[in-house]
């Protein structure tokens, strides 16, 4: 089998060559995005293997069956990226619906403690034999009050993580998992009442026409003055402009974003020595207390080497064996894994 790997980085090759070679899969690799204007590079090649920055729109889609391309696999767990319902009995479309929730739900959490403890300034400063501690204190977090959106496998790692620092969670789910509420340190409340009532607001659910823009001018209107924003899971999830209006009224007190609307324009490449051209990203990158990283979350050797055996496992399924338990289905429901296996 040849699958041609689109947007490929260093640090995908080690682990993809090893599990492929085990299972007879020859990737080509393609530092290129997936998209109209690159498709053509899949021709001659049974699958493709993409990431989240990748377009596998309608026109990609139909170029890719008319190149006789059999699947397209994610090699991440969101596929906001993907046309699920053009795809649906065109072309199979598989995922990694779980690599570590560990990796994302840490990063998180290492997010949260730079950005109030100040760690990001202390690190240069120091650098600089600079020992002031001026400007620097932070708050603990014991006792505050954890907002938490989507209460899925990495939301519940961080719910976990937060129970530990003696936070309290107030949780929204559109599908509520009823164990976790135990009335007190852990309640599942409407969106509004988290958005009213939290300290910190973590972002863990997927990226849909619901949840687009869950985090807009309305929202932060309703959240408590110097709430901190965390973002970990999708970037459009938050309307930018809203966000950078909200830090400059003081709205806002922080802000950590391991992902950005318009990310697929720069995240994963070296812009330093060029002229950022996005000013809103520019603009709150700019801000002290706004801390960016690079959708890095995922980026644990443990995950890469989930990442790479599962995506091998799945498109050995999908060829070889005609179904695969990560087959994406829009007859199933779209955000979920098709439930047998077989409905493509
Ligand atoms: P999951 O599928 O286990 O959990 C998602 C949760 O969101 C589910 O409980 C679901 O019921 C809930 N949900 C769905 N629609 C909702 C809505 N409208 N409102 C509130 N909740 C809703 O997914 P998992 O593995 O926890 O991943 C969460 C997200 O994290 C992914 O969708 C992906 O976008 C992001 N992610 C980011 C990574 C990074 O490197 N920054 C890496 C991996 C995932």
């Amino acid at each position: 089998m040849r699958i041609a790997f689109f947007d490929t980085k260093p640090y995908d090759k080690a682990s993809f060559d090893k599990y492929g070679k085990e299972q007879g899969i020859e990737f080509k690799y393609y530092e290129t995005k997936l998209n109209e204007d690159t498709v053509e590079l899949a021709s001659g090649y049974d699958g493709v293997c993409v990431f989240v920055n990748d377009t596998v729109n309608a026109a990609v889609i139909d170029r890719l069956c008319d190149l006789n391309v059999k699947l397209v696999a994610l090699r991440c767990a969101g596929f906001n990226n993907v046309d699920m319902k053009h795809a649906f009995g065109r072309i199979h479309v598989v995922r990694v619906p779980a690599y570590s929730p560990y990796a994302v739900a840490e990063h998180t959490m290492a997010l949260l403690l730079t950005s109030i403890r100040r760690i990001h300034k202390a690190y240069i400063r120091t650098r600089d034999f600079n020992f002031s501690l001026a400007g620097m204190t932070g708050f603990d977090l014991h006792g505050k009050i954890v907002g938490i959106i989507g209460t899925g496998k990495i939301g519940r790692v961080f719910l976990d993580i937060c129970r530990g620092f003696g936070m309290k969670v107030l949780a929204y789910d559109k599908f509520p998992v009823k164990e976790l509420d135990n009335g007190d340190t852990v309640k599942y409340v409407s969106l509004d009442e988290l958005f009213v009532n939290s300290d910190i607001i973590s972002l863990h659910c997927p990226l849909t026409e619901d949840t687009y823009h869950l985090i807009d001018n309305e929202a932060i209107e309703k959240c408590k003055k110097g709430v901190v924003i965390l973002n970990t899971s999708r970037g459009a999830l938050i309307d930018a402009e809203a966000l950078l209006a909200g830090i400059k009224s003081r709205k806002v007190g922080a802000a950590c974003l391991d992902v950005y609307e318009e990310e697929s324009e720069f995240f994963f490449e070296d812009f330093s020595g060029h002229i950022l051209e996005d000013d809103t990203l520019a603009r709150l990158i700019s801000m002290p207390n706004v801390i960016v990283t690079s959708h890095q979350a995922f980026l644990t050797e443990e995950a890469l080497s989930n990442i790479a055996q599962t995506t091998v496992n799945n498109i050995y399924d999908a060829l070889v064996n005609g179904q695969c338990a990560n087959e994406l289905c829009y007859r199933c429901g779209n955000t979920e894994d098709c439930k047998d296996g077989k409905c493509f």
